[in-house]
């Protein structure tokens, strides 16, 4: 006798699929994350002949230890991310040592601009998250290429510069990592704003436990957080694929999880026409609502800082 199954995940009675174009370096570390949650079926989708193919074959082999029952498969054909309640955007040009994200920006703003009419096409149903750099104004792009409201479209960036930023202050601390709550708004660059008065160690206010001296230093730290990393190894990879992935499980599960995350306000902090990080709750909706806290003079103007920042790299590519 012979049968076969196909297993497909369901959550609340609904089939969820995830996709991801690109499947380099962060994109196959991003759907290994996603399978080992048991989150959803995963469709990998890459240019590079067999690339995708390979990276979920590889994944496949791991799926009777991990106990994961879904599809997880690889192919150069974008169609396949058909139905997907979320694509994921990775592809694209990373940073080399020395350069900065906005030095992406022409190169990438072509390829978003050729993926997102295929993603409408495909799946207009979705959510999509823009990871490639420079990822604010890859995220504005992808908004105004798709046509979506602005709660389908986001990027991802805050929450990794946030995990940078709490890690770093509880090894200073010597607490647990759980103890350790903060934000990070602005630019995913060299505009990126840490919250200090927002930030607490199980409530407790960052500024009763540390020095100035000593947070001024984490906050350079989370700064250069990317690059330090790119300066040993060539590329940042684990933070980056977890902070998707914890995206990914606020969406499908419908968490509604308080993060920072490139995101279009419509009037919100006196901002429009733009996108760039702040906090927001993320749910099956995407952006359910963007929070708007109470900054100091010095970090409304780090903020109207870093948009003037992205417009100028936004200017660069309204043609493209
Ligand atoms: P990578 O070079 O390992 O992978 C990029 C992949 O994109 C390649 O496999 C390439 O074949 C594929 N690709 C290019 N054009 C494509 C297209 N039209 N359709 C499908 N696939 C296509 O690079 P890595 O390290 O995975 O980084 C990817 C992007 O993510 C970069 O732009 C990088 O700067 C960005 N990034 C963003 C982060 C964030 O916090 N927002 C964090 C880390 C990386």
């Amino acid at each position: 006798m012979t049968f076969a199954l196909e297993f497909k995940i369901e959550i609340e009675g609904k089939f969820k699929m995830i996709s991801i174009i690109g499947a380099g370096k962060v994109g196959s570390v991003c759907a290994f994350n996603i399978l080992k949650m048991h989150l959803s079926d995963i469709i990998l989708v890459d240019i590079m002949e067999g690339l995708a193919r390979g990276e979920a074959l590889d994944m496949l082999q791991s799926t009777s230890l991990i106990g994961f029952d879904g599809i997880i498969e690889g192919s150069e054909d974008i169609s396949h991310i058909e139905n997907s309640e979320l694509v994921i955007v990775i592809a694209g040009a990373a940073r080399k040592p020395g350069t900065s994200r906005l030095d992406l920006t022409r190169t990438n703003a072509k390829i978003i601009s050729l993926i997102i009419p295929q993603i409408v096409d495909y799946a207009p149903e979705c959510k999509i998250m823009i990871v490639t750099n420079p990822v604010d104004v890859m995220t504005y792009l992808a908004y105004k290429k798709s046509g979506f409201e602005r709660n389908r479209v986001f990027g991802m960036g805050g929450l990794l510069d946030t995990s940078r930023y709490c890690s770093y202050l509880a090894v200073e601390l010597g607490v647990s990592r759980d103890s350790v709550q903060g934000l990070v708004i602005g630019e995913h660059g060299d505009g990126m704003i840490p919250l200090i008065d927002y930030t607490t160690a199980s409530g407790i206010p960052i500024k009763k436990l540390l020095s100035k001296e000593q947070i001024e230093k984490i906050v350079e730290k989370t700064k250069t957080g990317g690059m330090d990393v790119i300066n040993l190894k060539g590329s940042t990879v684990y933070a980056p694929a977890i902070s998707i992935a914890t995206m990914a499980n606020s969406i499908i599960k419908d968490q509604k999880r308080i993060v920072c995350t490139p995101t279009i306000p419509d009037g919100e902090y006196g901002l429009k026409e733009i996108a760039l990080g702040l906090p927001i709750i993320l749910g099956n909706n995407g952006i359910e609502k963007i929070i708007e806290l109470d900054l100091s003079e010095t970090e409304k103007k780090n903020l109207l800082g870093a948009a003037t920042a992205i417009r100028s790299a936004i200017s660069q590519v309204t043609e493209i």
